[in-house]
């Protein structure tokens, strides 16, 4: 009885769990605890003043009214009236395609497993710009596939570099790509790299997986349509946690027919379809044309932080850092001297009451790590300006 209780079940984990040792999360709280009230810069996430809890709660009970055709089993793409809104909404970015082509998932977290579970094996290698989506480079970590980061500039992926990867490495499959107020760097990819982006898949035949959560959320310059514009053979990954909120999980994918076959094949092994009712709230969510006037809410008002964080950085900096200026987006990266590590700096800030993510964690390599992230969506001005003072003081600490 006692060998039982004691007895240890980790030594037979798959190898596909070894990913990045202990949580993140686990790193965060143990560096918010070494301060009384520290400024927390972490949260890819909208703010809380923009939730439409009310509209989202209204819809909810209407979504229940006649609910039984919702109920059964059924509709594995997901409700229909929702991808058929997304299908048109997609068309005020350029973006030509019908409901059909549409797979409705938990968040575009569950789109990028179900592609990657489509698309790699073990060997096969992806390439992603390096910094990427600390969240994308988990999942395909589970996939056990080499990852290969092609180094970005201000304006996003090198694609020169690009082209050297691909002609060096033919065991790539996937080229994974931000390109639209990137997660974590915030750049947006002009229109001319974003052609040359696709003529390479297509000269490699690589597939292209685009994650596109922030292109709503553009506060100023050039709007550029995505990628899957130029080419319908680019997997489309879009969400409504970034516009609405995260936790009600609905995100999708977009994907030509012989794709989407496969898409929905694995959906049918995970989890057979997702919450229709969940779907049909968003769908009454966003009926009356309620999105747009809600984006330019968003936009009015994350353009104030996202100012306020650039003006506080130039007050507040010392000599020899950089900063990007995103035009949408919710991050601002952070370079700092190549000498200074982002882990010691992580440290250091956290004791100065500043939390942040070091920008080591978004390198597939884990090697570049003198950057941080700085995100400023859930930040008032204020804690902004307090946070961004105090990041300079860390900083000028150990320089
Ligand atoms: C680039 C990127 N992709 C995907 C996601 C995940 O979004 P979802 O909540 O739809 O799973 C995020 C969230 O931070 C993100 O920044």
């Amino acid at each position: 009885m006692t060998h039982l209780a004691t007895r240890s079940l980790s030594d037979l984990f798959a190898d596909r769990t070894r990913v990045f040792g202990t949580s993140i999360w686990t790193d965060i709280l143990r560096h918010k605890e070494k301060h009384a009230d520290p400024a927390y810069f972490g949260d890819g996430a909208p703010a809380r003043e923009l939730l439409p809890i009310d509209r989202l709660r209204d819809a909810s009970a209407r979504a229940w009214e006649d609910s039984a055709g919702l109920l059964g089993y059924g509709d594995q793409k997901g409700y229909a009236p929702l991808r058929e809104w997304i299908a048109n909404h997609l068309r005020t970015r350029d973006i030509e395609t019908h409901a059909n082509n549409v797979l409705v998932t938990g968040g575009s977290t569950q789109a990028l497993d179900f592609a990657c579970r489509v698309f790699l094996q073990p060997g096969d290698a992806v390439i992603v710009e390096n910094p990427t989506f600390l969240g994308a480079l988990e999942i395909l970590n589970t996939y056990q596939v080499e990852i290969i980061g092609v180094d970005c500039d201000d304006h996003g992926l090198d694609v020169d570099k690009l082209q050297q990867a691909l002609i060096a490495n033919p065991q790539v499959k996937v080229i994974y790509t931000i390109p639209t107020f990137q997660n974590p760097s915030g750049t947006n990819l002009p229109l001319d790299r974003r052609q040359r982006l696709v003529d390479l898949a297509r000269e490699h035949h690589v597939a292209v997986f685009e994650d596109d959560p922030y292109g709503d959320l553009q506060y100023s310059g050039e709007v550029i349509a995505p990628i899957r514009a130029l080419d319908d053979q680019v997997l489309y990954f879009g969400t409504f946690s970034k516009t609405l909120a995260p936790g009600i999980r609905v995100g999708f994918v977009v994907a030509t027919d012989e794709v989407m076959e496969k898409l929905l094949s694995t959906r049918e092994v995970s989890d057979i379809s997702n919450d229709r009712i969940m779907m049909r709230t968003v769908a009454l969510a966003l009926e009356d044309d309620f999105l747009p006037g809600h984006i330019q809410e968003c936009r009015d008002f994350y353009r104030i932080r996202r100012d306020a964080m650039l003006a506080a950085l130039e007050r507040e900096m010392p000599e020899g850092i950089k900063w990007s200026k995103p035009d949408g987006g919710f991050f601002v990266w952070i370079t700092l001297p190549a000498h200074i590590d982002s882990d010691r700096m992580f440290d250091v800030a956290a004791e100065y009451g500043v939390v942040f993510f070091p920008g080591e964690w978004f390198d597939p390599d884990r090697e570049v790590s003198h950057t941080i992230r700085l995100s400023f969506s859930t930040v008032s001005v204020d804690r902004i300006d307090l946070g961004i003072a105090r990041l300079g003081e860390a900083i000028r600490s150990i320089l």
